[in-house]
């Protein structure tokens, strides 16, 4: 095989190389899979990070918030997801009570989501309160990615889903929580539903990539749900979401043609058997 056609060998997204993309000023891709079929189109389509996120727990499995499920749910769907990449980074969401309680025990739930899941990093959600668990996973050698902002395992002490840090205390908590994620080892933060000059300044302080989602265009990265962008949910359309498919309409489409052959008769047709 000629030098020419033989294609370079794809190599797989790390940490470094993540970090790296803020230091070379190239911004950050990040989408979220569930399932080995979605993540293996996600994966070809060149995204950099694929985000095994708890938000499963709304798309997947139909719960009103990301609460009710599980780290061995987490870690079904992550290996899952492992199994569809060769080039992305994958992180996993660690779920609602599974790194809260103990720092101990939040080192049993990362570890569990590398040695059985092969995820190549977990992002967990909250600052100062939770960065003594993240030093001790990172000590242990595991990469984490840490959330800020809108912490939707928070749901129920914030009351509502609205912009957070609007008011300048919260504001200055959340800009000096990025800097003890940081310095507790985070490889790179989430920043969820907060305002663009809030994330523009925790993106200037800090040397770790921030990836945003309703954080404005100043962050080093961004992600989205891939059931939201790709409009599978008519009923989810907040102001930072952009839909680049409406593939509820295509599959609707397409479903009720199916339904209809079947009914007509009109499937299988001769070509279609054996
Ligand atoms: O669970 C998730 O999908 C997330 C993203 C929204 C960042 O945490």
């Amino acid at each position: 095989m000629s030098a020419q056609t033989k294609s370079a060998p794809k190599t797989r997204n790390t940490t470094r190389t993540i970090v790296e993309m803020k230091d070379a000023g190239e911004k950050i891709s990040m989408l979220t899979a569930y399932d080995f079929s979605m993540a293996r189109i996600v994966d070809q389509a060149g995204i950099d990070i694929i985000l095994v996120g708890d938000s499963a727990g709304n798309v997947m499995a139909g719960h009103e918030t990301t609460l009710p499920i599980t780290l061995d749910q987490m870690i079904y769907h992550t290996e899952s997801v492992v199994r569809g990449t060769e080039h992305a980074l994958v992180v996993a969401d660690l779920p609602f009570m599974s790194y809260q309680v103990t720092e101990t025990g939040a080192l049993d739930s990362a570890g569990r989501m590398m040695k059985e899941a092969g995820a190549h990093a977990v992002k967990l959600e909250g600052g100062r309160t939770v960065a003594p668990a993240i030093k001790k996973i990172v000590d242990a050698g595991i990469p984490v990615m840490g959330h800020l902002g809108l912490t939707p395992q928070s749901i129920y002490k914030f009351g509502t889903y609205k912009v957070r840090a609007t008011e300048d205390i919260e504001a200055e908590t959340l800009i000096e929580d990025a800097r003890m994620l940081e310095e507790a080892g985070c490889f790179a933060v989430v920043l969820e539903k907060i305002p663009s000059s809030v994330a523009a300044k925790v993106t200037g302080n800090l040397a770790i990539p921030t990836i945003g989602i309703g954080a404005g265009d100043q962050c080093d990265g961004q992600v989205l749900v891939i059931h939201d962008m790709l409009g599978l949910n008519k009923d989810f359309s907040p102001r930072f979401l952009r839909r680049y498919a409406d593939l509820h309409t295509e599959m609707t489409n397409a479903i009720r043609n199916y339904h209809k052959d079947v009914k007509t008769g009109a499937f299988p047709n001769k070509d279609e058997q054996y």
